[in-house]
């Protein structure tokens, strides 16, 4: 038996996270045992032990969550054994390092005394004695910053500290430093530009958003071999530079000018002029440690293709649309600008960028003649294409796209025979790469890349079987907790949320009487039972389901207020957004034909529903009797009002209504068949093709896969032509569409308003490949894959199927494929999980870990 993936919290090896809630994980495998007998979890610092949960058979290794009190700044190790039925053990052990915990911050708030507007660098000399055992940085610069030591970079993050309600929370950073300082004069730099704090965010562009001034914070904390500790801190002894970044923001890119560099900045001795900083008198008491994981680069590509185009441009081909920078190498006259232009498609050949709307999304280099290898330090961009400007010769070599997001892995992977079908799986996985920087963000190009809601909502149980999740997801739920106390239970449609006027026209709707959208709003329920149903650590479950619980008292609210009947007929509802079945066929209106006030309240009684199952889950009985309770009665009410006896629709059948009724279980008392024949009328009536908007699509195929339509689920999920998953494969997408026509079948772009190539909401599709296509589904009575379910539902259009997913419990895998006619199946159950196996045949299989051929 090995012991692997040990985890704090999430993390492995977390420095200065917030542990909060505190749950230690782990995976066992390889293990000739089939079951965890029992389990022991010891936590020691330098002093000694401090926990010793004893040999016992209750340790969940999805999350065990002891009561220690943890100390500031200070490295534990932990340990962990694990004994099988067979009598087998084995143990295996990391570390956790506490932040500065509930300690007073003695730094102070600093600030350039330059023009507010003005990017700048500011700087610190100290004294390091001999004999430095280690040393910690706890650092926090607003909009973003960069740290430097010694002339080196801190650390492999960018863009820090993140994206989060700034006007809330404020997350700081701890950083080991030990390897950069030196016996004798060390200096330390930070680098600081606007961000999405106070440079300009939304389509509305507004402006000093959570603040208009540029500011930093730092402690750091060196301890001695003779035990001595000292502490420098920002104060007004630092001073300030000019930063050679004239410009930044997230939207528009970055102007670098070489020649307004400072050689050795950050280096001790510094040659320039530097010039006094400025106190301020803002408080610490919205710093707390960070939750959310690095941001890190997590793949490099080279230039598949260099176009020379019909316009004269030069345009880079990356092969990929990501989230990131380019980087190269400049070797151009002192003066010259080299100028990068970013974009997702081309059209008609050549450079294109109009889908991006205002955001400019460029990179500029103004060059001091000498070689030096690029890159930005305060923006990124989505793109596959960039047009180099300013470059006489371009070389291929000398350019490099750097894939930037957080730090979490892919846990799953689905092969199939069907090339194009492995390309949209693969297209999926990239949506969710390049949204998820730090936030889970709509699009990662244009003017928005905000942490919209309902696209989070919708994407949580299919991202949490792509890649790890726990860790970002409950950072962003911080966040969502933060913006729902602020907006009085409603839960807004993005977060970090804007609470300014609009500076210009658009719909500042979000900002004032905000009172929910029902799906949007829904992620405070959804999210949270994603990652429960699929990762199982009771102790997230516990710590999000205040959430779950007040947004459905929010929704109870608006109930109330019209005669307590059980449906939601306020907010400020999206509906089956940008579904293609209006009437007037009007397909850039993003508004779907489905009834908004049945859609609510079909989500009303999800939330409801989710709310008592975890209210179960956590042993709140009451809680669950109550939610319970509400869910019937939402669904006595809109079976009342959205249906006739004969279990007819009472509004407009479309796709979505009828997915949604079949998901959730809406339907008249034995009359569920009348909405499996309506679903399947209203396919056949659309040439079998989906019409569905972000509300229908995600449960689509797999409401007919598990309604007798299987067939209907494969020949959607095949189709090749408009609208389908696969059209936009054979389109060339490398990722997953905004919209089904965003590009039209000629290749033109079907419109500029709202279209972005990366949007991963109906990469979602991938929930169904996981659970029907390949058949592995978490049971909800021993969540985190403990015990599952796997049913494959095949069809002979894919001959072949191989799926693998490194659950929380450890590695499932399940290949099936035609021999001929016979079906044969191959199955990995882990390590202390049981699954049942129902064969297509009919046939049912207890399977224990191990591995079984069927
Ligand atoms: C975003 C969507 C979002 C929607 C809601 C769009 O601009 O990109 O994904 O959910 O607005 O209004």
């Amino acid at each position: 038996m090995i012991i692997t993936d040990l985890r704090v919290s999430h993390f492995e090896k977390p420095l200065g996270m917030r542990l909060s809630p505190l749950s230690f994980s782990w995976i066992a495998e390889d293990a000739e045992s089939q079951r965890q007998e029992a389990a022991q979890v010891k936590v020691w610092n330098a002093q000694g032990l401090v926990y010793d949960s004893g040999k016992r058979v209750d340790l969940s290794s999805l999350g065990f969550s002891p009561e220690i009190v943890l100390a500031p700044r200070t490295r534990y190790q932990w340990s962990v054994t694990v004994w099988g039925e067979k009598g087998e053990s084995a143990s295996a052990s990391s570390w956790f390092e506490t932040a500065k915990e509930e300690e007073p911050w003695s730094a102070k708030w600093i600030t350039s005394t330059f023009p507010k507007d003005q990017h700048f660098l500011l700087r610190k000399d100290f004294p390091a004695k001999a004999g430095l055992r280690s040393a910690r940085a706890y650092a926090c610069g607003l909009g973003i910053y960069e740290l430097e030591i010694n002339g080196k970079k801190v650390g492999e993050e960018y863009l820090l500290p993140g994206f989060h309600c700034y006007d809330m929370l404020l997350q700081y950073q701890t950083f080991d430093i030990t390897g950069l300082l030196r016996d004798g004069e060390n200096t330390l730099g930070a680098s600081l530009a606007p961000g999405w704090y106070k440079g300009s965010l939304t389509f509305d562009r507004y402006d000093n958003t959570y603040g208009d001034t540029m500011k930093f914070i730092c402690e750091l904390h060196l301890s001695y071999e003779d035990g001595s500790e000292e502490v420098v801190v920002t104060d007004n002894s630092w001073r300030c530079l000019p930063s050679p970044v004239l410009e930044s923001n997230i939207y528009d890119g970055e102007i670098y000018d070489a020649a307004r560099a400072t050689p050795g900045w950050s280096s001790p001795k510094c040659p320039a002029e530097t010039f006094p900083t400025e106190e301020l008198s803002d408080g610490t008491e919205l710093l707390a440690a960070r939750l959310n994981p690095k941001i890190v680069k997590k793949a490099k590509f080279l230039p598949a293709e260099v176009l020379h185009t019909n316009r004269g441009e030069t345009v880079l081909d990356f092969g990929q649309n990501l989230t990131g920078w380019v980087e190269f190498r400049a070797a151009v006259p002192a003066g010259t600008e080299v100028k990068l232009s970013y974009g997702e498609v081309l059209q008609e050949g050549c450079f294109y960028r109009d889908n991006l709307r205002t955001a400019k999304c460029e990179y500029h280099y103004i060059s001091d003649g000498k070689p030096a290898w690029v890159r930005p330090h305060f923006t990124f961009y989505g793109f596959r294409y960039v047009k180099v400007e300013g470059v006489s010769q371009v070389d291929p070599k000398d350019f490099e796209a750097c894939h930037i997001r957080s730090d979490i892995d892919p846990i799953g992977s689905i092969e199939t025979s069907d090339p194009l079908v492995n390309r949209l799986f693969l297209n999926g996985l990239w949506g969710q790469f390049d949204n998820f920087l730090d936030l889970p963000t709509d699009c990662p190009q244009r003017d928005e890349r905000l942490g919209w809601t309902g696209d989070a909502a919708i994407i949580s149980a299919t991202a949490c079987k792509n890649l790890y999740m726990p860790a970002f997801f409950h950072h962003y739920l911080k966040n969502v907790e933060l913006e729902q106390r602020y907006h009085k239970g409603a839960v807004p449609v993005f977060v970090p949320m804007i609470k300014l006027k609009p500076p210009r026209n658009t719909a500042g709707w979000f900002a004032t009487a905000y009172s929910g959208t029902a799906i949007w709003s829904d992620v405070a329920t959804m999210m949270p039972w994603a990652l429960y149903e699929n990762y199982g650590d009771k102790a997230l479950l516990k710590a999000h389901y205040p959430l779950m619980k007040t947004w459905v008292e929010r929704i109870r609210q608006d109930d109330e207020a019209d005669g307590g009947r059980g449906l939601w007929l306020r907010g400020n509802q999206l509906g089956d957004w940008l579904a293609l079945d209006r009437e007037d066929g009007d397909t850039q209106n993003p508004f779907g034909a489905t009834s908004l006030p049945y859609t609510a309240s079909a989500f009303y009684y999800y939330s409801a529903s989710l709310t008592a199952k975890a209210a179960k889950a956590l042993d709140l009985e009451e809680d669950a009797a109550q939610y319970g309770e509400l869910a019937e009665k939402i669904k006595a009410a809109i079976l009342a009002e959205y249906f006739h006896e004969d279990g007819s629709f009472a509004i407009t059948g479309t796709q979505t209504a009828c997915v949604l009724s079949l998901f959730f279980g809406l339907y008249q008392e034995g009359k569920k068949q009348v909405v499996v024949d309506q679903l399947k009328k209203r396919l056949e009536n659309n040439n079998l093709h989906l019409n569905t908007g972000f509300c229908g699509t995600p449960f689509l195929c797999r409401v007919l896969s598990e309604n007798g339509l299987n067939e209907y689920a494969y020949t959607l999920f095949l189709q090749e032509d408009f609208p389908s998953w696969l059209y936009e494969v054979k389109m060339g997408a490398t990722t997953v569409w905004e919209r089904w026509n965003s590009i039209l079948p000629d290749g033109s772009i079907s419109g500029t308003g709202m279209n972005s190539l990366n949007h991963y909401a109906y990469g979602s599709i991938a929930d169904w490949m996981y659970r029907n296509l390949c058949g592995l589904t978490p049971c909800e009575e021993a969540p985190g894959y403990k015990k599952a379910k796997i049913r494959p539902m095949p069809d002979p259009r894919i001959g072949r199927v191989e799926m693998t997913q490194r659950t929380a419990s450890g590695l499932y895998r399940v290949a099936w494929r035609y021999e001929g006619n016979a079906f044969r199946c191959d199955i990995t159950v882990p390590f202390d999980c049981e699954a049942e196996y129902c064969a297509p045949d009919g046939s049912v299989y207890r399977l224990t870990a191990g591995s079984y051929s069927f």
